[in-house]
């Protein structure tokens, strides 16, 4: 059976953007039920500045109270090598950093243009990782749409993405529609673009959901070639610092789909379905889901009959 991986992110992206802070006990209820249904990659969370995400400032106590968790690969976002030495120091074992392919969504998120974030990028793993121990992965924000520019340039983001996957032939590059405006046709295009100058590279896709689009887009990159897909339980998420953008693509969408297509996640729905139902509990107006929205015995029957609905 063919096979995908599915990266959860609620508890990073899906959370970032919520105003009230979501306690930390309940994060680590969040992260507990996500392993549960069968989660093996994970973004715990971002350790930036907490006067950028508030919601993040107490990464140190979640990674503390979570526990070993030994079945789970633990990722988090890090901006810089402050926050790099933090995860470090916190037994995180793979660093996430974003990069916007668009300086001015760079310079909202970070503060700096992106060159100066690519060149922040190659001192920090020098520094941190000289001996390539922990995994590295690179989300390549507003691949396709930016919030300030518009449709992003095709040959400009290929050259900026060459310039990153030059810092170490080991790093994992997440092509990221940062604002959920993506349309499919880009998506597999650029993918297939990627995939065959950068066959080394282990490539993954990060989508939200804004203009309705996120699964076909999750679809494009599979037919391209990609088989990593991050998700968010409940459709929570959005950048603060990406005006517009809403939920991330919801996790339960991915596994519905790609089990009905016969391609293994290796999450159990019904599991997942309990996480996402509490996720959402947190953000209740922000959910994109639509399979949470289904009844839930049609959702677990993959469709079934009609009459399964009807109530
Ligand atoms: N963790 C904790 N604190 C940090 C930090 C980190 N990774 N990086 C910087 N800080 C602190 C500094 O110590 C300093 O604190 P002080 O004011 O008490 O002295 C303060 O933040 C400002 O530091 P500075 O280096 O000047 O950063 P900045 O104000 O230019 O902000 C970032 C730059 C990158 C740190 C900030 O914009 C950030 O954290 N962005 C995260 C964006 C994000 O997560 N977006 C969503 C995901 S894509
Ligand atoms: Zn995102």
């Amino acid at each position: 059976m063919s096979k995908v991986e599915i990266v959860e992110v609620a508890p990073r992206d899906g959370l970032q953007n919520i105003a009230s802070f979501v306690p930390t006990a309940a994060k680590i209820q969040l992260i507990h039920k996500l392993v549960d249904a069968g989660v093996t990659r994970m973004e715990i969370g971002s350790f930036v500045s907490p006067k950028a995400i508030p919601q993040m400032a107490d990464m140190d106590e979640v990674v503390a109270g979570m526990g070993q968790l030994p079945g789970l690969h633990k990722v988090a976002l890090v901006p810089n090598g402050k926050g790099a030495r933090r995860a470090i120091e916190a037994g995180i074992d793979e660093l996430i950093f974003v990069i916007s392919m668009s300086d001015a969504h760079n310079m909202s998120n970070v503060r700096r243009p992106t060159a100066a974030s690519i060149d922040d990028l190659a001192a920090t793993l020098a520094e941190v990782d000289p001996e390539r121990r922990l995994t590295v992965r690179i989300g390549l924000a507003t691949s396709f749409h930016c919030p300030f520019v518009g449709t992003m340039d095709e040959e400009a983001v290929m050259a900026t993405i060459a310039r990153i996957a030059a810092i170490r032939d080991d790093i994992e590059l997440t092509l990221a529609d940062t604002t959920g405006m993506a349309l499919p046709d880009h998506v597999g295009r650029l993918a297939q673009r990627c995939l065959s100058a950068f066959p080394q590279t282990r490539w993954s896709f990060h989508g939200h959901d804004t203009a309705g689009f996120g699964i076909a887009n999750v679809l494009a990159a599979y037919q391209a070639g990609i088989r990593s897909f991050d998700g968010a339980a409940g459709g929570l998420g959005g950048c603060p610092f990406a005006p517009g953008a809403t939920g991330n693509i919801a996790s339960e969408d991915l596994v519905y789909m790609f089990e009905r297509m016969g391609v293994s996640t290796g999450i159990d729905l019904a599991k997942l379905l309990d996480a996402a139902a509490f996720a959402v509990t947190f953000a209740p107006d922000t959910t994109g889901s639509h399979v949470l929205a289904m009844p839930r015995e049609r959702a677990l029957a993959g469709g079934g009959p009609a009459a399964a609905c009807a109530a």
